[in-house]
């Protein structure tokens, strides 16, 4: 047993230049845990909510409500527990709200303490953070295949295009280290492209190019060519995922393409998306049909559900009981983990399980408010046989969880890198199984 001794809350700011919340967890040892609160812009309307003061100042978006919280009742229910038990600590807290959507203490308050108290056992236990997630839960660690941002859109680019992220994944790479090589190359070819067209802009919230483009499909075509300019063969070893994140532009059946002044029905949204997945290479789509479109993403996944990987990340929001319910109705083939989504280590790892026991993908996801932190580097790769998400190429809030990958590929070597694997279900593994037995 160590004894929590302290517990703090800090307000610090995220990369988009938003108050967010750190939490340093003391122990009686005196070894510290610290960890912060990313912030989502295209939310799930069923996920944890964020505890902010409203008002004037900051634009409503201070969080002292949710550093009191930490402050105040979160410490006064976890100093003295034992800082191994993290499901003991993740149930104290639950204990404190059992509003579904954690608006009294706010998520924001329990992720951040959650997140350091884990941090406190690894360090306490001279392990780094990989490895005790990988002993604490019995899971065997892998570098995780990410999923890598060329053009942001969506709700992270002003709307300029719907559609809100336009990825490529490398899982023909030999190692994580490849990825980042490709994954380079890809996206300054992507910008070449940008710039000899004149429609370079900078870049959007989570560091892709911002897209400037006429139709979604745009987006798509030049997305093909900064492969090839790569020197790549798109659906060879680079991929093609997407996030559609559909509750944006969608709801009740009804979507609206605000760039290409286009309505349409499920029915017709299932069809231009399956004539993407016709046309390109596209491996992993995200949120497909809006969160409330049930039968239309059971729909979707009856019609493309064994040649793509369909994950559900506002249609799921990190939830175990949502992910079950979508296991029986034949509803996506994989789950986003937000651990802010959840609001606890617990509950993220508990949705991360209940995917992976029936053969779905699990993909560890950054948000588009994101800081310093690199805790999702650490559990996608002490959760083995996962993927990764954390945005694009460019900007450190990005960058240092990528390269956190780098230092423990170190330890834990190149053959450590999962590769295709999660993808073998997909067109690409079936391919590639082919490939190898020819
Ligand atoms: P968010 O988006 O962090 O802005 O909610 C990320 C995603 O949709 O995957
Ligand atoms: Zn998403």
């Amino acid at each position: 047993m160590t004894a929590i001794n302290s517990i703090k809350a800090r307000r610090v700011w995220d990369s988009r230049g938003k108050p967010t919340v750190e939490v340093d967890v003391t122990l009686e040892n005196g070894i510290l845990g610290r960890a912060i609160a990313p912030a989502g812009a295209s939310r799930g309307t069923r996920e944890a909510v964020d505890l902010r003061d409203g008002g004037k100042t900051l634009r409503g978006q201070n969080v002292q409500s949710a550093l009191n919280s930490v402050n105040g009742p979160i410490a006064a229910a976890l100093v003295g527990r034992d800082v191994n038990d993290q499901s003991g600590a993740d149930h104290a807290i639950l204990a404190l709200d059992s509003s579904p959507l954690k608006d009294k203490l706010g998520g924001n308050a329990t992720v951040a303490t959650s997140l350091a108290v884990l941090h406190a056992a690894a360090a306490s236990a001279g392990r780094p953070l990989w490895q005790h997630v990988a002993e604490t839960t019995g899971c065997t660690p892998t570098l995780p295949l990410p999923e890598i941002q060329i053009f942001g859109g969506g709700a992270h680019a002003g709307r300029r295009v719907d559609i809100q992220d336009f990825m490529i994944m490398v899982p023909g790479a030999a190692s994580f280290d490849e990825v980042m090589e490709i994954t380079s190359e890809v996206y300054f070819a992507a910008g070449d492209i940008m710039k000899s067209k004149g429609k370079l802009a900078g870049v959007a919230d989570e560091g892709g190019w911002w897209p400037n483009f006429d139709s979604n499909e745009e987006a798509l075509e030049t997305l093909m060519q900064a492969i090839e300019k790569a020197g790549e063969i798109p659906g060879e070893r680079v991929v093609i995922s997407l996030d559609i994140a559909a509750s944006e532009f969608g709801s009740d059946g009804r979507y609206r393409l605000a760039l290409e002044d286009r309505q349409m029905d499920s029915a017709e949204m299932i069809e231009m998306l399956g004539r993407w997945l016709e046309t390109y290479p596209i491996a992993s789509i995200e949120d497909p049909l809006a969160e409330n479109d049930i039968d239309g993403t059971v729909e979707f996944t009856r019609r493309f559900g064994d040649q793509v990987q369909i994950i559900g990340d506002d249609y799921l929001v990190t939830n175990a009981d949502l992910v079950r319910a979508a296991q029986d109705q034949g509803a996506c083939n994989a789950v986003l983990i937000k651990v802010n989504q959840a609001g606890t280590v617990s509950e993220s790892i508990d949705t991360f399980r209940a995917a992976r026991s029936k053969g779905w993908g699990a993909i560890v996801s950054a948000r588009s408010g994101e800081t310093e932190d690199t805790s999702i580097s650490h559990l996608a790769t002490g959760l083995g046989g996962g993927q990764l998400k954390v945005g694009s190429f460019t900007r450190s809030e990005r960058m240092i969880k990528w390269n956190e990958c780098l230092r423990i590929q170190d330890a834990l070597g190149r053959a450590a890198f999962v590769g295709g694997e999660p993808l073998a279900s997909t067109w690409w593994g079936k391919k590639n199984q082919k490939d190898t037995a020819a």
